[in-house]
């Protein structure tokens, strides 16, 4: 069996402009980054990843990148990263870098080079430049939709004023998709992993990493509408097989060629020594295609987001559960579980209700494989209510609100509850703080030993120090009631969850005794559990 760190690990991602601000201009930045190193090895996490620091207008969270090779001052500098490398190493923490090859930003030199450069010449080959059909070329080049709303084609006007080329951007106009059947490209990318790899990051979220192969790239797509709807981000009551439906035969995701880019990057990445790793944000459609991006040839881990939308519900867990170990088992790959993220919904806003949030919580951390967990998650942060004037996300703007968009999810954090804006910063935050995060903000909490963030922070450490979780075990089901899970971790871990909104008793082993509880009133006498509703316990026999 392969012991990699990541194979089993807990991986803490932080939003930089959202975590802490050190010099009072109401976005976090690195230095606030490595000021709470020690809260998050606290936690008993593995490793961090970080969401984009590079230069960037800014127009997607920085997911609109300028140079990737790079800090942006907002954020601090090249000197700030490598302390934080190296500080995250003394503790013992990993740390994981967002890299997004599907695009720059128009801000880029390369797209302001193609913009003053003529059509065909090799400054447009870099991105995706085609003229438009219709007679006067007025019309996109093919029906796609941006995955923000609206045309996935922007036309420019040519140097000489006169109406121009279109070209793509999945996402916002700001975000220009790069031609990866350009060998420049895929010089430029090696080159920025390199960089990184050099100064010690240990791994890297790999963003939109279904999309980078266009080969269909004129050919229109069977229901662009459709297309958007699947995606967006606050999916809450779509069943798989309706977003599975709608994401079929998506031309311009999951395209064979993205496998060759994998390939050649995982060489790369053996080639370091120090057990460096990747994981594919990439949506596909079955599932059973995820498995194909952590052959072992390819990367290392996709995230798996079946939780991040998964129903309250017994059989859709379990079945989420075992699909997801054999399909991941069948290339040799860990599974991974995300409840969270800073495109979606938080967990206890998305299943309304915090004792479920912690139940499914609990049952996560008791699975093989690794865990995602969003900052803030840990202290049961539901998203906050943000006004339309104070909206920040493209996604809101191009879909003219009626996408609310992803800023909800992406309220800065509270630390403190009695320091101005919860500790986070001196200065107004860049999106405004619920009130009732006082009773939420970390040194709140880490003095309740009954808070979520004690209670993570139990969890975690068991996954470390208990033998059934600390590293890849299988799982056994047992048979149990409708609306209950029961299943055990080989070497004596055993967890029942209540889906069900009333109290349960089951039958467990007569030796059983209670480790770890999502919520008050589980009793345990002589192998008779009583469970309340929507609740998790672990038990050891
Ligand atoms: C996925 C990222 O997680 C999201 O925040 C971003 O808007 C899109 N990719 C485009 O880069
Ligand atoms: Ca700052």
């Amino acid at each position: 069996m392969n012991n990699s760190w990541w194979r089993n690990a807990v991986i803490y991602q932080v939003y930089p402009r959202s975590f802490l601000d050190t010099n009072g201009d109401g976005d976090g930045d690195l230095p606030g980054v490595i000021e709470r190193l020690p809260y998050l090895k606290s936690l008993g996490i593995d490793a961090v990843w970080l969401s984009p620091f590079y230069p960037t207008p800014n127009k997607d969270g920085g997911y609109d990148v300028s140079d990737p090779r790079g800090v942006d001052p907002r954020f601090g500098t090249l000197t700030d990263v490598q302390k934080l490398i190296e500080s995250a190493h003394e503790l013992g923490l990993r740390i994981i870098f967002d890299v997004v090859p599907n695009h720059f930003s128009s801000d880029h030199p390369w797209f302001k080079s193609a913009l003053s450069s003529p059509p065909g010449s090799p400054e447009r080959a870099r991105f995706h430049f085609f003229d438009g059909r219709g007679a006067s070329g007025d019309e996109p080049p093919n029906n796609w939709n941006s995955l923000f709303g609206g045309p996935a084609w922007t036309r420019i006007a040519e140097s000489d004023g006169s109406f121009g080329q279109w070209y793509l951007h999945l996402f916002d106009a700001s975000q220009p998709d790069l031609n990866w059947a350009n060998p420049e490209v895929s010089l430029d990318f090696e080159k920025t992993l390199r960089f990184w790899l050099d100064r010690g990051v240990d791994g890297f979220r790999i963003d939109v990493a279904h999309g980078l192969a266009k080969d269909q790239i004129l050919v229109d797509h069977r229901d662009p509408k459709s297309l958007s709807q699947a995606l967006r981000l606050d999916f809450v009551g779509m069943t798989q097989e309706s977003r599975a439906g709608l994401l079929r035969d998506v031309p311009f995701f999951d395209r064979e060629g993205v496998h060759d880019i994998y390939r050649a990057w995982r060489k790369l990445f053996d080639s370091y020594d120090g057990d460096r790793m990747s994981v594919a944000e990439a949506w596909v459609y079955p599932s059973s295609r995820a498995a194909r991006y952590v052959r072992p040839d390819e990367l290392h881990q996709i995230f798996n987001f079946d939780f991040l939308m998964i129903d309250w519900n017994s059989d859709v867990i379990r079945e989420a559960i075992e699909r997801t170990l054999s399909e991941v088992a069948a290339v040799g790959a860990p599974a991974t579980w995300v409840l969270c993220n800073h495109d979606s919904p938080r967990i206890v806003t998305r299943l309304k209700d915090a004792n479920r949030a912690r139940a499914l919580a609990l049952l996560t951390h008791s699975l093989p494989g690794s865990i995602y967990i969003y900052q803030g998650e840990e202290l049961g942060l539901e998203d906050g209510s943000i006004s339309d004037e104070a909206r920040q996300d493209p996604m809101f703007f191009r879909t003219h609100g009626i996408d609310k968009g992803r800023d909800g999810c992406r309220v800065p954090l509270p630390w403190d509850a009695a320091m101005p804006n919860f500790g986070f910063s001196s200065q107004d935050p860049w999106l405004p703080q619920p009130a009732q995060w006082a009773k939420q903000s970390v040194n709140s909490q880490e003095v309740d030993p009954e808070s979520f963030l004690s209670f993570y922070r139990k969890s975690l450490a068991l996954r470390k120090s208990h033998p059934a979780l600390n590293h890849e075990t299988p799982i056994i089901w047992h048979h149990a009631p409708k609306g209950v899970l029961h299943f055990e971790r080989e070497w004596g871990l055993v967890v029942v969850v209540n889906t069900t909104d009333y109290k349960v008793e089951i039958e467990v082993s007569a030796t059983s005794n209670i480790l770890h509880i999502s919520r008050s009133g589980v009793h345990l006498a002589n192998g008779h559990l009583k469970l309340p509703a929507n609740s998790t316990v672990w038990l050891e026999s």
